[in-house]
């Protein structure tokens, strides 16, 4: 697939290049981000290349898995990262520590899913999941726009090879532009 801009009011969402490399280790260096990802830990300058100038680049080729960077509109900072993981139907993203807050993700997460469910892919749902306990993914999620489907072990590994108990949501293409009562959130309400 070829890489795709993507603009929502506040922010633009383009594909991390060699500039950002800096950024990324910045922001992977945050204990929660550590915590709620599978990012390796320590996470050094290395790792930031390898994400920038070989994953990216590769899963867009592939088609497996598109990554965004998410940038103030009329900025270039990377502030965080979000990806359709186009393989497994799911979404991935985090946000650096000085960002977080302002709702930059869940506009973020509106954008890639008004793209993901346009007329150029045949996808009706996209799914979420965190590790047990992630409250601001579970927030942000759920203002995007995702409804609560329960608990059950993650379907991906953490980065020790476990599959840990983790919160599962989905976002339906109907339910785009609609956020679902916190009542129905058990983790949330
Ligand atoms: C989860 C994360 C991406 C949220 O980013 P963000 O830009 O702060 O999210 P938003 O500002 O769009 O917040 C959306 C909602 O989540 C809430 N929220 C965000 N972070 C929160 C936190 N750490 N604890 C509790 N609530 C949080 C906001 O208050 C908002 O709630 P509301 O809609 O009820 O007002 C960010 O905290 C992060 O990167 N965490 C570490 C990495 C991570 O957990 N990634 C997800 C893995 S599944």
């Amino acid at each position: 697939m070829k890489p795709v801009v993507l603009r929502t009011p506040r922010l633009v969402l383009s594909t991390p290049v060699a500039a950002d490399i800096g950024a990324v280790y910045a922001h992977c260096q945050d204990r929660d981000l550590q915590q709620f990802t599978t990012v390796p830990v320590p996470y050094t300058v290395a790792d930031a290349r390898a994400f920038v100038e070989e994953f990216v680049p590769q899963q867009w080729a592939l088609g497996t898995e598109c990554v965004l960077a998410l940038r103030p509109a009329g900025g270039s900072e990377l502030m965080g990262v979000v990806s359709w993981q186009r393989a497994r139907g799911a979404v991935g993203y985090w946000m650096g520590a000085p960002f977080r807050g302002h709702g930059y993700m869940a506009e973020a997460l509106r954008g890639l899913s008004e793209w993901v469910f346009g007329p150029e892919h045949d996808v009706d749902a996209l799914r979420w999941e965190a590790f047990a306990g992630n409250l601001g993914s579970a927030r942000a999620a759920r203002a995007a726009g995702f409804r609560w489907v329960g608990h059950g072990p993650c379907q991906l590994p953490n980065r020790d090879g476990v599959h840990p108990p983790g919160w599962h949501g989905e976002l339906r293409r109907e339910h785009l532009g609609t956020v679902e009562a916190l009542e129905r959130w058990p983790v949330l309400a």
